[in-house]
């Protein structure tokens, strides 16, 4: 039943990912260019999806908020281009094609990270079925989600903390920067688009810290012992690069147990909910089972 909701939300969302980025300048046409490619083929969604998920468990009309949705994908691809960067993780494989680097060079790839994250906030400008007050406070959300409270602090202290052994309580923060923080906005606009109660914001924000804190130690795991074919991307790269990960710092099986655990204090948030919770339960078991 979840394969059957993640590939038909998929769908909705690429065709509305799909529909956008169409520039009317001639002239900058190549930079469109390259944000597409990175944008538009590949990668899972998980993000738009969860929100999505959150939405629809609410009762609203998930297309009225379509261009939040597609604010979150081209934020998250914009912090992927700048990750892959040869000044970050020099990567050469990003969604089974070749980096955007590697295609358009560094400096388009700059740019078209810097065209994605801008575009995003124009889309959010751009919708027409929300308060204003709402549009403010999801804006307000995602800006503070990728900035330097959130992502690019994480990906910032990620950067220095290579080649150390930093404390488990920083590496949770580091993980909570650099992937939580746009899990939990992915949750949380869905909370304001839906004005929900204070009980359920609650809840379900614990349930999405858990799942952005569980989503990167499996990405850790999968690091190590994942295939570029599943991946997409080529494993090893923490390795290569001595990063900070719970693999390198706890060990393989320390960090599934871990893992577990995080699974079971979201399952553990979404018994607050009164609200049907059986998708977002399922994204739970999908992200701990995850091998891409
Ligand atoms: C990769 O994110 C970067 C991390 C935060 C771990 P995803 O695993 O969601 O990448 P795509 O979007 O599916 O390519
Ligand atoms: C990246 O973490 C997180 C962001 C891009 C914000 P990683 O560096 O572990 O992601 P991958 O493994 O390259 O996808
Ligand atoms: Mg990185
Ligand atoms: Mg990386
Ligand atoms: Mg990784």
């Amino acid at each position: 039943m979840l394969n059957t909701y993640l590939s038909s939300s998929k769908e909705v969302i690429e065709n509305w990912l799909t529909s956008t980025l169409k520039s009317s300048i001639p002239e900058f046409e190549p930079l469109y260019e390259s944000m597409r490619y990175s944008l538009l083929l590949g990668g899972k969604r998980i993000r738009p999806i969860l929100t999505k998920a959150v939405l629809e468990s609410l009762q609203e009309d998930v297309e009225e908020y379509k261009e939040f949705l597609c604010a979150l994908e081209c934020i998250h691809t914009y912090s992927l281009i700048h990750d892959d960067l040869p000044a970050m993780d020099n990567d050469d494989y990003r969604r089974g094609k070749l980096t955007n680097h590697k295609v358009y060079g560094e400096g388009m790839a700059i740019l078209a990270g810097d065209g994605l994250l801008t575009y995003a906030f124009q889309l959010c400008g751009e919708n027409t079925n929300t308060t204003p007050q709402q549009q403010i406070e999801a804006i307000h959300c995602l800006a503070k989600a990728a900035g330097p409270e959130g992502m690019v602090g994480g990906q910032a202290f990620d950067l220095l903390s290579e080649d150390k052994q930093i404390p488990l309580e920083g590496l949770r923060l580091l993980h909570r920067g650099k992937t939580g923080a746009l899990f939990n906005a992915s949750v949380e606009l869905a909370l304001i688009l839906a004005n929900a109660d204070e009980s359920t914001y609650k809840a379900y924000m614990v349930y999405a810290d858990r799942l952005g804190l569980l989503f990167q130690i499996t990405d850790d795991i999968l690091d190590v012992v994942g295939s570029m074919e599943e991946l997409g991307k080529t494993p090893g790269s923490d390795i290569r690069q001595h990063k900070s990960t719970y693999v390198s710092l706890l060990g393989l099986e320390a960090a599934r147990k871990e893992v577990d655990t995080i699974a079971k204090e979201a399952y553990d948030a979404l018994a607050l909910v009164s609200h049907d919770t059986q998708i977002l339960g399922a994204i739970i078991d999908y992200l701990v089972n995850r091998t891409n």
